[in-house]
């Protein structure tokens, strides 16, 4: 018997057991050996215990592994959100702790790590993709470590497939363990096999993780994780529970990248107003972070996602205090028909949903809000998507992340009958898109005119002397300008506004101590 039983991944007729230490136990399957320290369960991932979440505040690379790196090159690829990019971030600052330097060029890196996103089928097909270009690079450079991290490896299916069909990677970790990367890369190398080491549980929180950031804009993690379980959704399996930092640990966090100089914070979360619910020593909510961090002095913050079932007046009442709170929100609905919402189990209906937006509007004519949508979940009638097509409509958004329904394998909808033909969801979505950039449009083109303030953020992409900003409400503006203007808050006029971007001029220097 092995000590435990990893059958679901494999076919146990070209599979034996070489060894079983230390917890964990190594196979040989098809000429290659693979210990598996932990692998993922989705029956343990949808679970939610009341223990306590630790943090921890020593971490540190293991002395034999800090000079590991030296002389050689990494190169990671991310395929999901930002909360994917963010931990990107980590992974890149792990590495270069270990004396790793960068390349964007696979063939010079020794160390490529693929960042993977779940949501939908399309992010792990390209996956998938990618591991077939990188068996080939492999043969001719036995010594390249190869490692697939991120949403894909917390699942069951997707861990077994690649032990079986890629057997050529080194390492699969999940997103719970992300800090042990120094200790996997040891045991892969020295150990010459695949190693396999995903948590279903998620960990305590480590603060301190090394983090390689770029430009002028910096992420920042207030909380992890998601409870909601919306019936399509596979994130709270591989996010784990809703776990929030600790509030003097994220303001300290925000008041050291002000200092470096950064201008604008993000602060991330799958659910960020669901923050603090989770803490048992005192009450503070999301609210109350966005109060105190708007005393910091940084010139921008904005935050990604909020869910409308917690959005409460408190919020409302702190962002209408605008200053360094810009006036964007971005807040997924999903469908516009409540017999969809609830089979989606969003918790709110389209009624409450459109209250929110009035009073969010009541407490802030200026604000823009932008939205995600899937169309084509199971059983979505035409009628059904005429109620979405309506609440875009009234809501008058000012841009949307819009996808077809894509089936997840252990999510609820993945078990509904779904009569909707390929086709028909196709063009909904067709049709949900046209409308969205008449919307764009025609609320950009309220902006001629107009004198904003922008963020100037770098270079246009495809033209040096073209600056590329974004507006308070988060909206892209270009115009030409001189390179030194980057990082500064300056006001423009827009001169010629566009479905998706805003030509501009610029008007006035930069002021110096505007937010
Ligand atoms: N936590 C965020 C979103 C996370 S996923 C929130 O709740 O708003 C980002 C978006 O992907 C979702 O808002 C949803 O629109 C989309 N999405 C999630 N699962 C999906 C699926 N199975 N098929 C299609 N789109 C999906
Ligand atoms: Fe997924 Fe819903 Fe959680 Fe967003 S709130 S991450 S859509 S389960
Ligand atoms: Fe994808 Fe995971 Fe983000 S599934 S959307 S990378 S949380």
């Amino acid at each position: 018997m092995t000590q435990k039983d990893y059958s679901a991944y494999f076919d146990f007729s070209t599979a034996k057991v070489v060894r079983e230490q230390d917890g964990k136990t190594t196979y040989r399957i098809k000429g290659r050996e693979i210990t598996i320290n932990a692998a993922p369960s989705y029956k343990d991932e949808k679970r939610r215990g009341k223990e306590d979440i630790q943090v921890h505040y020593d971490f540190g690379i293991p002395e034999d592994m800090q000079a590991f790196g030296e002389g050689k090159r990494y190169l990671v690829v991310t395929y999901g959100c930002q909360m994917n990019e963010h931990d990107t971030e980590t992974i890149k600052g792990l590495l270069e702790q270990m004396g790793y330097r960068a390349t964007e060029d696979r063939e010079e890196a020794d160390i490529i790590l693929l960042n993977t996103c779940a949501v939908r089928e399309n992010a792990e097909d390209k996956v998938f993709g990618e591991l077939g270009h990188l068996k080939g690079l492999k043969a001719e450079k036995p010594g390249l470590m190869l490692g697939v991290c991120g949403c894909m490896s917390q699942e069951e299916s997707v861990v077994g497939r690649i032990m079986q069909k890629h057997p050529f990677v080194d390492l699969i970790f999940g997103t719970h363990n992300i800090h042990r990367l120094p200790h996997l890369l040891r045991e892969a190398v020295f150990g010459k096999e695949m190693v396999v080491e995903v948590w279903s549980k998620e960990g305590d929180i480590i603060e301190n993780l090394p983090k390689k950031r770029e430009g002028i804009k910096a992420w920042v993690n207030i909380m992890y994780g998601c409870d909601k379980f919306c019936t399509y959704c596979i994130v709270p399996y591989t996010r784990g529970k809703e776990r929030s930092r600790r509030p003097e640990d994220v303001l300290a966090e925000v008041r050291d990248l002000a200092r470096q100089g950064y201008k604008e914070i993000m602060l991330l979360g799958q659910n960020v107003n669901a923050y603090g619910k989770d803490f048992t020593d005192r009450t503070y909510t999301f609210g109350d972070l966005m109060d105190d961090v708007r005393k910091i002095d940084i010139p921008r913050v904005r935050f990604t996602t909020s869910h409308p079932r917690d959005f409460d007046a408190r919020l409302i009442e702190v962002l209408a205090k605008k200053g360094n709170l810009m006036e964007h929100i971005h807040l997924p609905v999903q469908s516009g028909s409540s017999a969809i919402l609830k089979a989606m189990s969003r918790k709110y209906n389209r009624e409450q949903y459109l209250q929110l937006v009035r009073d969010i509007r009541t407490a802030m004519p200026d604000v823009v809000l932008t939205t995600d949508i899937i169309v084509g979940f199971p059983g979505e009638t035409e009628e059904q998507f005429a109620e979405t097509m309506s609440l875009v409509r009234e809501v008058g958004f000012d841009g949307a992340y819009t996808f077809i329904y894509s089936p997840r394998e252990g999510t609820p909808a993945a078990a509904m009958a779904d009569d909707v033909p390929e086709q028909t969801k196709r063009e909904r979505l067709q049709r949900l898109n046209d409308l969205l950039t008449d919307l764009s449009k025609a609320s950009n083109d309220r902006l001629r005119g107009q004198t904003v303030e922008v963020l100037v953020e770098g270079e246009s992409r495809t033209n040096p002397d073209v600056l590329a900003a974004r507006t308070r409400t988060n909206k892209l503006v270009h115009f030409t300008g001189d390179r030194t203007l980057v990082g500064q808050v300056v006001q423009v006029r827009i001169t010629e506004p566009q479905s998706w971007l805003l030509r501009a001029e610029l008007i006035r220097e930069p002021q110096r101590n505007a937010i």
